[in-house]
């Protein structure tokens, strides 16, 4: 048997060679080693070793055991604001809360959210109507609209008031903690320093803003069709017991994160994608259109939206909101030949293997066809893979396929886009991938 080898990478810590494309340029810095590496790399960046795996069959491996790749390092700087909330929750407590929170997410569920998401998004299209035709940034507007959603499904509140104080203290606690992975020196989080006190009074807003909100329902036991209620119901199927206060927060606030930026971001490039694909945003419009001849959109009726369907995974595609997907090893392993250090970080990069010619042809080109059945039965399982993988697939999937299936519908059956003259995508990879500054596009009521 041939020994296991380690993956080959480039020389030194690129903290130190490539600090600044680090900072400024990492799409480019990880797009250049792929090409160069082909299925797998490792990097060094401060003491740490990454792995950088692009290949779908090695991805799998890795999803494939949850166990042996854990959530790890990268995972403990969210839990200072997640807590022990799905996302960040490891092991025994997470199965349990996995189990105990999946029927919430359940397809069936989830049409109890289709009527609020189709008068959120008139609401939307009303506004635009008032304004006429109008350079709009089309970021900021679907952020509106995926915060509205999120308020209304999560907490029955609607995007203003105590709802937007919750939005501002996550607002600035994200971007603390996400400038804070990129600093070389980081201090411990107990430490009084101004930022650490910054960020724990956030904190303290944002935690006593939700337990007002569980302690309200609680004291009155109003029954809301939202997804706190949901929270509230479930019981575990053996010992019949509820979530606490405490977990109930680590959820919401989980759910709230995990919930609107990701879809804010992906319809937002999918309005840019429709201002430079006229011929698909048509089919869409005309596909709509014709399921609404046969009455108003439900939760049935998005079955019948096929093309406006491959159309969202094919932004996801080229776009996919989680672009980067980090695991750590727990123990020592074998993949494909290659050695894989216990502590060693495991990176995966939806944005990557969704453009490799090697399993996408053509791979820059807007063509939804591709997500076709036959076009898509030879593929690896995972060269496509928007919402992650395994038993930790994104809880969220169905909920987040249904809203954007509605948004973009909806939008492009009454609303065309086009790109300002001189405009040009420039794309910011943080936690997640999101276009750079605003996101003009000319918005105009559709013949
Ligand atoms: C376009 C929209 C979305 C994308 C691209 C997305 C992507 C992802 C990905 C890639 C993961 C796995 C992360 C990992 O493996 O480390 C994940 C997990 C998760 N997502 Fe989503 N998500 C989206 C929408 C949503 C929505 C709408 C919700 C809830 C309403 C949600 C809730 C969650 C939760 C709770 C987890 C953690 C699941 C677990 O570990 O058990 N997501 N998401």
């Amino acid at each position: 048997m041939t020994e296991a080898k380690l993956p080959t990478g480039p020389k030194g810590n690129i903290i130190f060679t490539a600090a600044k494309e680090l900072r400024t340029n990492v799409l480019g810095l990880i797009e250049r080693h792929a090409k160069e590496y082909e299925d797998i790399s490792r990097l060094r960046i401060g003491p740490y070793y990454y792995i950088n795996v692009y290949k779908p069959e090695m991805i799998e491996h890795i999803f494939s055991d949850s166990q042996l790749y854990s959530k790890g390092r990268e995972n403990a700087n969210l839990k200072y604001l997640l807590g022990n909330g799905l996302l960040t929750n490891e092991g025994e407590f997470w199965m349990k809360q996995r189990r105990l929170i999946a029927p919430v997410f359940h397809k069936k569920r989830l049409a109890t959210f289709v009527q609020q998401i189709i008068d959120i998004t008139d609401q939307l299209m009303d506004d635009w109507e008032k304004r006429g035709e109008a350079e709009l940034d089309i970021h900021a507007e679907m952020t509106q609209i995926t915060l509205s959603i999120v308020s209304r499904t999560l907490l029955s509140t609607d995007a203003s008031g105590e709802f937007m104080k919750i939005s501002d203290a996550l607002g600035f606690l994200m971007k603390g903690l996400s400038t804070e992975t990129t600093k070389l020196i980081r201090l411990p989080q107990w430490m009084p320093t101004p930022y650490n006190l910054r960020m724990a009074k956030n904190r303290d807003i944002l935690n006593k803003l939700i337990f007002d909100i569980i302690a309200e329902r609680r004291a009155t036991g109003a029954q809301n069709d939202d997804l706190l209620t949901m929270l509230m119901e479930v019981e575990d199927a053996d010992t019949a017991e509820r979530m606490t206060d405490a977990q109930l927060r680590d959820e919401v606030i989980t759910i709230f994160l995990a919930g609107h930026e990701t879809t804010a971001n992906a319809m937002s490039f999918a309005m840019y994608l429709m201002a430079m694909n006229p011929d698909a945003a048509k089919r869409i419009k005309e596909e709509t259109q014709k399921v609404l001849a046969e009455g108003p959109l439900t939760f049935e009726s998005l079955m019948k939206l096929d093309y406006t369907t491959r159309a969202v995974k094919e932004v996801m595609r080229l776009y996919p909101p989680a672009w980067i997907i980090g695991r750590e090893a727990t123990r020592d392993d074998v993949m494909e030949g290659y050695l894989i250090k216990k502590g060693d970080t495991m990176m995966m990069f939806p944005y990557l293997t969704h453009r490799n010619p090697r399993y996408w042809d053509d791979p820059l080109r807007f063509d939804p066809d591709r997500f076709l059945p036959e076009r898509m039965k030879d593929k690896p399982r995972y060269a496509y893979f928007p919402f992650g993988g395994g038993a930790r697939l994104c809880i969220g999937n169905n909920f987040a396929m249904m809203e954007m299936q509605l948004i973009l519908a909806m939008i492009c059956s009454k609303y065309e886009f086009a790109v300002p003259k001189g405009f040009k995508l420039e794309l910011e990879a943080l936690v997640t991938l999101r276009p750079k500054g605003r996101l003009p596009l000319i918005v105009r009521r559709a013949i």
